[in-house]
């Protein structure tokens, strides 16, 4: 399995999180995170609205939605979705995403925690496992993300991390014209937190991701 999927092998781990590409065991835990709930009902964080998709089919999106990444892997477009645990139990999920890594050298992500497990620092934590990773063992120069303007925890994490804005796109939220936040990361901007990112199995996954 390793040798021909070297992300098998790929884990990070900070003080209180394990990160891991996805496998389907850890995903059939995701999607019982995902049923638990990731926003309150009224609010909608995702360009996507998957999480209001008919119960009877979220979880089964939320698989198809994670093979088809996985299906489209390739060192010039990537999307790998970590599986985020703490304690040994699934409680969401942080992309890393590159376009072209090898001459770009950029990345951008997009994460969510199921309800119980935000306000306590691990969606910081977890943003920056996988913006250490890029930047430390890729050799990522710059990593983009984004976040509506009514989104104060995403905001909130950027800013801790030390992005600044980038200009805004204008993108539709239910039925509704509206302006989605751009945030760039230059690698030296970083705000490094005060623990050391241990990362084990990224020697097979840098020609897969286009940063040998
Ligand atoms: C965005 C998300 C991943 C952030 O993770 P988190 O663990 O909740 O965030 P943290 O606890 O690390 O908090 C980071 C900051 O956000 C603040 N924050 C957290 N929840 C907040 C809220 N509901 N309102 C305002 N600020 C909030 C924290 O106080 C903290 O601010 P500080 O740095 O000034 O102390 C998480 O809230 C989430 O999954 N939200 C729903 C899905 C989503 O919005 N995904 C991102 C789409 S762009």
């Amino acid at each position: 399995m390793s040798r021909h999927w070297p992300l098998h092998d790929l884990v990070l781990r900070t003080p209180r999180l394990e990160l891991r590409p996805d496998d389907d065991p850890g995903l059939a835990e995701l999607v019982e995170v995902a049923y638990a709930g990731v926003h309150p009902p009224g609010e909608m964080p995702f360009l996507v609205p998957w999480t209001e998709a008919d119960p009877a089919y979220l979880g089964r999106g939320v698989l198809q939605y994670s093979w088809s990444q996985r299906a489209a892997l390739a060192p010039e477009r990537w999307k790998v979705q970590f599986l985020v645990r703490h304690e040994g139990a699934v409680i969401g999920m942080q992309s890393l995403e590159g376009v072209d890594f090898a001459i770009t050298r950029e990345v951008s992500t997009g994460s969510w925690l199921g309800m119980r497990h935000q306000g306590r620092g691990l969606g910081t934590e977890m943003r920056a496992a996988v913006l250490l990773f890029a930047f430390d063992h890729l050799g990522a120069v710059r990593a983009r993300s984004d976040a509506f303007p009514d989104n104060h925890a995403s905001h909130a994490v950027s800013a801790r991390l030390g992005y600044r804005r980038d200009g805004t796109t204008t993108v539709v939220r239910r039925g509704r014209s509206l302006q989605d936040v751009r945030l760039l990361l230059d690698a030296p901007d970083l705000v490094r937190p005060p623990w050391t990112l241990d990362v084990e199995g990224v020697e097979g996954c840098r020609g897969l991701l286009g940063a040998a």
